[in-house]
């Protein structure tokens, strides 16, 4: 690992409704990987939080007969609710009305005006409140925006921001940059869209007033997706740009979306980046859509599924295992809580909560017969090793090889079991083969605890509570023979991790 920090984001979320669990899963996928890292010795920025300008909230309040800012207030809340009910571990929830932010834009806007990237028309043309985006005639279908959201015909005042000359330089960073978008199937579709040529974007809004007023004319504010995306620099502290924390975290940074918002990640924001002479983000990572029945799971749609509800059901960490597991970046997810309860079953209650209550209550047994502790070296070398794969599956962003790998690993250790058959060891007083097969089977289960950290943190924390491992002995760091259990972990039995009838 030769990172020296990590800056991770989520998309921040419009406040016009309540959050699904599309909305938690970016979050979650964030918060894994913020955890990972930090498990590394690699400290990570973990930033979250709410769009809460422009006309889709505007709308969204008046319906509700509320202030834009109260609506949002409240709405911010369920979204702040729901993350620490889920444990996760953001160090900012930042929302695009807290004043810090609102400097930040405004600061942006200014640069990108003194470099000449805007200038003032009129824009006539489509526009959908939905997706808040612009689209041309060509990309009407059946009277529709190309993602089904209903479009209006605007015409009004607008500022300019010259796109069209960010073709080029676009083109030519991504050349040079070839994980700059993740998975490469959604680079693919970055690189041909941005070959076809970019037209100049309309960036303020004459008949949308909750917004931030543009510097050169207050009459008009700032298209809210300017806004939203300069929330990933607001949090470092820009306009400081020479920060210890600006320098550190921003070469480092990550954006993670889902693939509905690829182009305003991939190529709008690094051209305004450009434009105003900042680094580029190193990487957005796009993964897939959750669906229900047969559609994306959208606010607007109504498919939505709750994930306070699952949280009542599942408990969180079923949740976050099953969202973690089931899709790969590249592909969609398709949930139904027949899925969810048959791979949480499966991997959760069977393979890693059997094991570790049969291992840890057999040592409980067995203890004062235990001889001091020895172990199978080759297996605890190999499962030291797998550490090397698990950080490559992490760091290019493949959370469902990660698991697999980590539920080989479990079975790998079930079958260790079966095999050396402790209480047969027992009954038959061989106590040095006995000791010897316990504590080769703890180390793993210590391994696999500290391996499963970022997938399901509070287990985690209970095995290696459960073992006698200390807080700052939980570090990948400690994968080695030194920080091995032995005869002084005052082990316990660790009960019951998922009961069966999840
Ligand atoms: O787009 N499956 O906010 P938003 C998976 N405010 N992920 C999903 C999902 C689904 N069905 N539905 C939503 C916005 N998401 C802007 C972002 S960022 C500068 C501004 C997740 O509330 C996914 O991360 O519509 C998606 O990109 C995001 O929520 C969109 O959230
Ligand atoms: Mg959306």
């Amino acid at each position: 690992m030769n990172s020296k920090s990590k800056f991770i984001t989520t998309p921040v979320y419009y406040v016009n409704a309540k959050p699904h669990i599309g909305h938690l899963y970016t979050t979650i996928i964030a918060d894994a990987l913020a955890r990972f890292y930090r498990q590394q010795g690699v400290p990570a920025f973990f930033l979250t939080g709410t769009d809460e300008h422009g006309i889709k909230v505007q709308r969204a309040a008046e319906k509700n007969a509320q202030s834009p800012l109260k609506h949002a207030t409240v709405h911010a809340k369920h979204f702040q609710d729901l993350f620490e009910k889920f444990n996760l571990s953001h160090n900012r929830f930042i929302r695009t009305t807290d004043q810090d932010h609102i400097k930040s834009v405004q600061h942006f806007w200014k640069t990108l005006e003194q470099n000449g990237h805007i200038y003032s028309g009129v824009y006539k043309g489509w526009y959908a409140a939905q997706d808040e985006c612009f689209y041309t005639e060509k990309e009407i279908v059946d009277g529709k925006a190309p993602t089904g959201a209903d479009v209006e015909l605007i015409e009004e005042k607008t500022h300019y921001f010259r796109l069209s000359q960010f073709q080029q330089p676009l083109l030519d960073f991504f050349k040079k940059n070839p994980l700059f978008v993740q998975p490469k199937e959604r680079f693919n579709e970055v690189i041909s869209f941005v070959e076809q040529g970019l037209e100049d974007l309309s960036i303020s809004r004459a008949s949308v007033t909750w917004g931030i007023p543009t510097p050169s004319d207050p009459a008009l504010t700032i298209y809210v997706w300017i806004d939203a995306l300069c929330n990933y620099i607001t949090a470092l502290g820009y306009p400081d740009t020479n920060s210890e924390h600006f320098l550190t975290y921003w070469p480092e940074s990550v954006h993670i979306i889902g693939k509905d918002i690829l182009r305003f990640h991939a190529i709008f924001w690094p051209a305004f980046l450009m434009a105003a002479k900042l680094p580029l983000p190193q990487s957005v990572v796009a993964h897939g859509w959750w669906i229900n029945r047969g559609k994306k799971m959208s606010k607007s749609l109504g498919n939505i599924i709750d994930p306070n509800e699952l949280f009542d059901k599942f408990g969180p960490e079923p949740t976050r295992y099953f969202l973690l597991r089931e899709a790969p970046f590249n592909s969609d997810g398709y949930f139904s809580e027949e899925a969810l309860i048959k791979r949480t079953t499966a991997d959760l209650s069977n393979d890693l909560g059997n094991l570790i209550l049969r291992t840890t209550s057999m040592f409980v047994r067995y203890k004062a017969h235990l001889l001091s502790a020895t172990y199978d070296k080759n297996i605890i070398n190999n499962t030291y090793s797998l550490k090397d794969d698990l950080t490559k599956h992490m760091t290019s962003y493949q959370i469902t090889r990660f698991c697999e790998k980590l539920w080989s690993l479990i079975a790998d250790c079930n079958r260790y079991v079966d095999h050396t058959k402790p209480w047969q060891l027992f009954k038959e007083k061989n106590f040095e083969k006995l000791t010897n097969a316990l504590f080769t089977t703890l180390e793993m289960i210590r391994c696999i605890a500290l391996y499963i950290t970022p997938i399901l943190p509070d287990t985690s924390d209970k095995i290696l509570n459960a073992l006698d491992i200390k807080q700052s002995e939980r570090s990948w760091l400690c994968l080695r023979h030194e920080s091995a259990i032995n005869s002084d972990n005052r082990i316990v039995s660790c009960g019951v991790l998922f009961p069966k009838e999840l």
